[in-house]
């Protein structure tokens, strides 16, 4: 596959755009950051002209594929009446009222443009609430970029990680104040018992455990049965705010999110990605008694470009073409019959590929572990032979992440996630054991 334009393109780009992209993840695609022209269905071309079935989705949110005629005849509608009043308008109250509706927790909410913004608005609430400084995250999980929550997200070996029952809080970047350590109480995932035991403990210098429903930063995990009740449990007890990050769960998992699913209501929730195909736009919402600290002020949350009309209007037919094509149906479906078929050419050309997940989402790594349930496990992962795996996939034509998470979308069919099958099991074929 001739990469030839966007490499010279990315030559430019790198004299321009730091470290040629324009977030850190960008950086690591293969053979180097691509440039594409074009996204329709499920499908992304490059500038060299070379097509791609995509399951990577803009990392997540294209639920619907690339340019859904609906979504952008939206857009182009409501963007004809104005673009960003800095006021408000009929739309934006219309989808609030929507996702009031449709997300169990969502008594009011607040938009921003990303996922880390909310994420950060939900921090500085439950503080707000609680009087109390540090939070509860867990190992591998994200939430989005900013200080506070830039600690504990990963590691580059195992051993930095320090003791299981008392981790190490990793710094993930440069260039945080000195005491951000102290901020958050970093554990491992999906151990019940030590969760417990920390917030019986400490519980008095807690004002929030916050986590992904799913853990799909970090290989894509499914909470242990009681996990997310234990939280819950524990929250009520102590006075201490439950907050749900749904940015990849939100809208993929149903339409009530993963608090839906596994039938748990966190007081806050943080929803983005999928929630407007692409469109920049994420909510903080909750219940009302933590929330009206930012309705009367005391909170601030702020933001110029907040509930524009692309952004609202997107989200507006996405959440419809969602409910009306039933489409999380399909995205199990497909996601059931991609994973059962990576399983079977896996088996028959004895790899050893651990396929997990959901469906809708779902990891795919090279390892002899039979589950991987946390952080730690992960490091079991052979991450150079997925990386081989990666490229070889893409010079045949299925674009896939870097780090293993498959998404689905509603405008994969039955076929193409066949081509990806068999494409794989030629991969796999040729690998070493
Ligand atoms: C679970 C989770 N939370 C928060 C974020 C941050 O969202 P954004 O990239 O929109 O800032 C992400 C992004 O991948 C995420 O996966």
């Amino acid at each position: 596959m001739n990469h030839q334009k966007s490499k010279e393109l990315y030559d430019r780009s790198c004299r321009v755009l730091a470290g040629g992209v324009s977030s850190e993840f960008r950086k690591f695609s293969y053979p180097h950051p691509l440039f594409y022209a074009a996204g329709k269905g499920a499908y992304i071309t490059d500038v060299d002209g070379n097509e791609y079935l995509d399951f990577t989705l803009s990392q997540g949110p294209l639920i619907l594929g690339h340019s859904h005629p609906e979504v952008l005849a939206r857009v182009n509608e409501e963007s004809s009446r104005g673009q960003l009043f800095a006021g408000q308008h009929l739309a934006e109250l219309e989808l609030a009222e929507k996702l009031q509706s449709l997300i169990p927790c969502a008594e009011l909410m607040r938009f921003s443009l990303s996922g880390s913004e909310s994420d950060h608005c939900a921090l500085r609430l439950a503080r707000a609430v609680t009087g109390r400084a540090k939070f509860v995250r867990f190992e591998g999980h994200y939430h989005g970029w900013f200080d506070n929550v830039a600690v504990g997200i990963g590691a580059p070996n195992l051993e930095d990680l320090g003791e299981r029952e008392n981790p190490n809080p990793v710094r993930w970047t440069q260039g945080l104040p000195p005491n951000i350590e102290d901020e958050s109480i970093v554990l491992p995932w999906n151990d019940a018992e030590l969760l417990r035991r920390i917030v019986e403990a400490r519980h008095g210098e807690i004002a929030a455990i916050i986590t992904e429903p799913v853990m799909c930063n970090s290989g894509c995990i499914p909470p242990r049965e009681s996990f997310l009740e234990t939280v819950r449990e524990l929250c009520d007890r102590f006075g201490i705010v439950f907050i749900l990050d749904e940015v990849i769960t939100g809208f993929r998992l149903g339409m009530g999110g993963a608090q839906q699913f596994y039938d748990v209501t966190p007081d806050l929730a943080i929803f983005g990605k999928a929630m407007a195909s692409g469109y920049p736009i994420s909510i903080l919402c909750g219940k009302e008694k933590f929330m009206r600290l930012v309705s009367s002020g005391e909170v601030i949350h702020a933001g110029t470009m907040n509930s524009g009309h692309p952004s609202i209007a997107a989200a507006l037919a996405t959440l419809e073409v969602l409910a009306r094509d039933n489409v999380h149906e399909k995205l199990f479906r497909l996601g059931k019959q991609l994973m059962d078929g990576l399983r079977d050419v896996a088996r028959e050309t004895d790899q050893p590929l651990l396929v997990q997940g959901p469906g809708p989402m779902f990891h795919v790594g090279f390892t002899s572990q039979n589950e991987v349930c946390d952080f730690r496990e992960t490091f079991g992962y052979d991450k150079k032979k997925y990386a081989s795996f990666l490229g070889q996939m893409q010079d045949k034509g299925i674009r896939l992440i870097g780090r293993g998470l498959w998404y689905i979308s509603a405008a994969h069919n039955e076929a193409e996630i066949d081509r990806a099958i068999q494409t794989a099991r030629a991969v796999l074929a040729g690998m070493p054991r």
